[in-house]
């Protein structure tokens, strides 16, 4: 080894010793013949110090010209600090210089190697490696190594068997878009890249795996947003002679095994929540339960049907958007009354942004003082605005905010703007956490564009049991044995129980508008084999860059991956994806078209 300890490791207890360190200049400071030079390795820092009089006049020399990520190493002896700085492990001590040898030299970095820099998105991603020697990202990759240890750890003690799958697969026509790869020995033909190992898991457990793991990565050319990645990685698992129930419990258990040894924290015991409850409650499928605001309808024409007593009979005020309306509903901002005029105003631009896409947004201010004032009193009483904040549970003080429209769109945009003032008002704090399992998913969503049915799982989803007859008769209506973990309001996992019977998944098949001959070609092998034994079986993946990023505290999952894509899709780094010579292209046998 070329050095003794590393950077963050000198303490006070060292003090005397001579010591080799090696690492990056991150910066030094020259005042009154003293030098000052901030080591930085992945451990840490340590000051390094020469005092001119008491170090060699050739070693100042070489101090003095060394500029910021030169690579050095240095042997000295520790001394404690003059002026110790706390906020620093190894701030108690600095090491007087002996020897200096500057292995590298280094160019002026396009931007500060710091923990706060001063480098733009683009900037630090053309640099990753740079990028990668800040503290707090290098953490973040600390971060995601522990928990895909601890994954393997808890996975493994439950027996599960870690098994490769091809990368080099076949595409097909559902999910997301494919990134597909031509063959140079099959011109014309092409492979795809998994958008996950899904029917690769399920013929392992017709093979007798009985319980499988992989820490994989999956790629999927779909749009691109913050919790989102081309290619990213999913803990893919999958089990067999499992109920649902056993599903949850054994990977609620795997993120309560996460939280306490990565985070050291006790996660509650994981409440669950139907599909259905969770678009009545929050509007949304992955609702963030760190906080009420729970949706209060004053008027609702639309399935799923109203808890009982939690449903309002809106009289007609003469108000088109109300009287028009499939739904009226809204949320209760507590503690908001006193929003000024041109707060109310922010507010409502801010719903017509196109992101949320709302017509407006209606307000009824509940006083301090228990008068009550809306920005609908020329159609509404006293009395209406009332029994509106009884519905709402308003108290005086409060703020309730009001949408009215389409019912899938409605709700939508309120579950927009409850998250935005669960924001503003501090109540999604990132150190606080609560997962909840959503339930019982519909099987099958209709795209008005195409037409047709739509797996809104993947096809190889289980209906439940006592909704197979509406296959026939009310496929909308079909509920799933199909789950999703949520934390935060963000969705970190997902899975089914499996259809393993061949009548049933041709069935599967023929609703989502294929033929018999297509389904054999795109799907025989998993036909075939569950002609062969399959067992019962049921599985789920999670999110691996979602979920470190959330137990980092992050909203964006691309710091927590080394070398992540822009939100083009493009590795800025390495200039990817480029062009390729004409050699390659003929070889592949694929022509030029633009
Ligand atoms: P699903 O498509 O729900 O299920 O994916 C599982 C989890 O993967 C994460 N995820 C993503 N993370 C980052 N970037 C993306 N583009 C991206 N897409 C998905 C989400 C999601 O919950 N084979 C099934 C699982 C199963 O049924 O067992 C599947 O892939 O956190």
């Amino acid at each position: 080894m070329l050095r003794t300890h590393t950077c963050g490791e000198l303490r006070l207890s060292d003090a005397n010793k001579t010591v080799t360190l090696c690492g990056w200049v991150q910066k030094s400071r020259d005042k009154g013949g003293m030098i000052w030079i901030d080591l930085r390795d992945r451990y840490g820092l340590t000051q390094l110090m020469a005092e001119e009089g008491s170090t060699a006049a050739h070693i100042i020399a070489q101090a003095r010209s060394l500029g910021r990520e030169f690579v050095i190493k240095a042997e000295g002896v520790v001394l404690e600090r003059v002026s110790k700085n706390d906020k620093m492990p190894t701030g108690d001590v600095e090491v007087k210089i002996t020897q200096l040898e500057v292995l590298n030299s280094a160019k002026l970095p396009p931007f500060l190697i710091e923990d706060d820099t001063d480098g733009g998105d683009e900037l630090r991603m053309k640099y990753r490696y740079l990028d990668l020697r800040r503290a707090p990202v290098r953490k973040n990759l600390q971060l995601r190594h522990k928990m895909a240890q601890q994954t393997r750890t808890y996975l493994d003690n439950q027996d599960f068997i870690e098994v490769e799958t091809p990368v080099l697969i076949k595409s097909t026509p559902e999910g997301a878009r494919d990134f597909v790869v031509p063959s140079r020995m099959n011109p014309g033909e092409f492979y795809a890249l998994p958008q996950s190992p899904q029917t690769f898991k399920q013929l392992l457990m017709v093979s007798g795996f009985d319980r499988y793991y992989q820490i994989v990565k999956c790629f999927r050319d779909e749009d691109l947003r913050a919790d989102r990645q081309p290619e990213f990685t999913q803990i893919d698992c999958e089990m067999s002679f499992v109920t649902q129930e056993d599903i949850l419990n054994m990977f609620e258990g795997l993120v309560r095994h996460l939280f306490k040894t990565v985070k050291n924290m006790d996660l509650a015991a994981v409440p669950r929540m139907t599909y259905a409850e969770a678009m009545q409650r929050y509007g949304s499928d992955k609702p963030d339960v760190r906080f009420g605001m729970e949706f209060s309808y004053l008027k609702n024409q639309a399935p799923p049907a109203p808890r009982e007593g939690a449903n309002y009979e809106l009289p007609s005020g003469g108000l088109g958007a109300f009287d028009e309306a499939e739904l009226v509903v809204g949320i209760c901002a507590k503690g908001c009354a006193e929003y000024t005029r041109k707060q109310m105003d922010e507010l409502t631009e801010w719903v017509r942004r196109p992101q949320v896409g709302a017509k407006g947004l209606i307000y009824v201010r509940y006083n301090a003082d228990g008068s009550l004032k809306s920005s609908v009193d020329k159609f509404y009483s006293e009395q209406d605005l009332q029994n509106w904040a009884g519905c709402f549970g308003a108290q005086p003080g409060d703020l309730m905010l009001i949408m009215a429209g389409p019912a899938d769109k409605t709700r939508k945009q309120l579950n927009e703007l409850r998250l935005e003032m669960g924001n503003r008002l501090g109540l999604r704090q990132p150190d606080h956490y609560e997962a909840l399992w959503v339930l019982d998913f519909p099987l099958l969503e209709y795209g008005e564009a195409e037409q047709r049915w739509f797996a809104m799982h993947h096809p190889f989803t289980s209906p439940k049991p006592e909704d197979i007859a509406l296959l026939d008769t009310n496929p909308g209506a079909v509920r799933a044995n199909a789950y999703d973990m949520v934390i935060n309001g963000t969705e970190v996992g997902g899975g089914s129980v499996r259809i393993f019977q061949k009548p049933l998944q041709s069935r599967m098949f023929e609703l989502l508008g294929f033929t018999a001959e297509e389904a054999q070609n795109q799907f025989g092998f998993l036909l075939n084999a569950f002609e062969y034994g399959a067992p019962p079986h049921a599985g789920i993946a999670f999110g691996f860059d979602r979920l470190c990023s959330l137990f980092g505290g992050a909203d964006s999952i691309r710091d927590f991956i080394a070398f992540p894509k822009n939100n083009s899709g493009r590795d800025v780094m390495i200039d990817s994806p480029s062009t390729i010579d004409q050699k390659q292209m003929d070889e592949l046998k694929i022509k030029t078209v633009l």
